[in-house]
């Protein structure tokens, strides 16, 4: 029910800048993710289980790379502090492929401890959806 209101006031306040994704093709997909990532919000509700290989992704959009509670590589946490933050198009730059996309931003070869790749850029842009529905505050 919560959820429902928050996908319910997302999608009353989304402007979306582009191509805007399907939260609930997004919610299938994130399937992909959630051996590694699980969705935890911050007063302790589990929107969806997941494995701890990962950062939490609640709250994403907004959220500087590299910040949540978790062991992080350094790279990330460098292009946090160098700038980045999570938008759409971050986004789904980082999951086609983290290690070039960090490397990209950093402007030099970086390392990602995220080894997975989302290479469909609509699929990417559904996942964004979904995080977005779900992270409303
Ligand atoms: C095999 C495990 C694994 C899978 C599967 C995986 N990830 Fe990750 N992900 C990681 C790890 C580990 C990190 C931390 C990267 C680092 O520290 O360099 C990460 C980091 C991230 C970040 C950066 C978060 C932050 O706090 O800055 C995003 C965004 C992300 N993953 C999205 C996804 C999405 C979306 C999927 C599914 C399409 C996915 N990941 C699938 C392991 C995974």
């Amino acid at each position: 029910m919560k959820r429902m209101i928050a996908v319910a006031i997302a999608g009353l306040l989304a402007a979306p800048a582009f191509a805007a994704g399907d939260a609930d093709k997004g919610e299938n997909s994130f399937k992909k993710c959630k051996s590694c990532h699980m969705i935890v919000s911050d007063d302790g509700e589990t929107i969806m289980k997941g494995g701890k290989t990962g950062p939490n992704l609640y709250g994403l959009p907004g959220r500087t790379a590299g910040s949540a509670d978790f062991r992080y590589g350094n790279d990330i946490v460098a292009a946090g502090e160098a700038g980045l933050v999570w938008d759409e198009a971050s986004f789904t730059g980082y999951v086609a492929d983290p290690r070039a996309y960090l490397s990209e931003y950093l402007g030099t070869k970086a390392k990602s401890k995220m080894s997975y790749r989302l290479k469909k850029a609509s699929e990417a842009a559904d996942v964004w959806a979904y995080l977005e529905s779900v992270s409303a505050n």
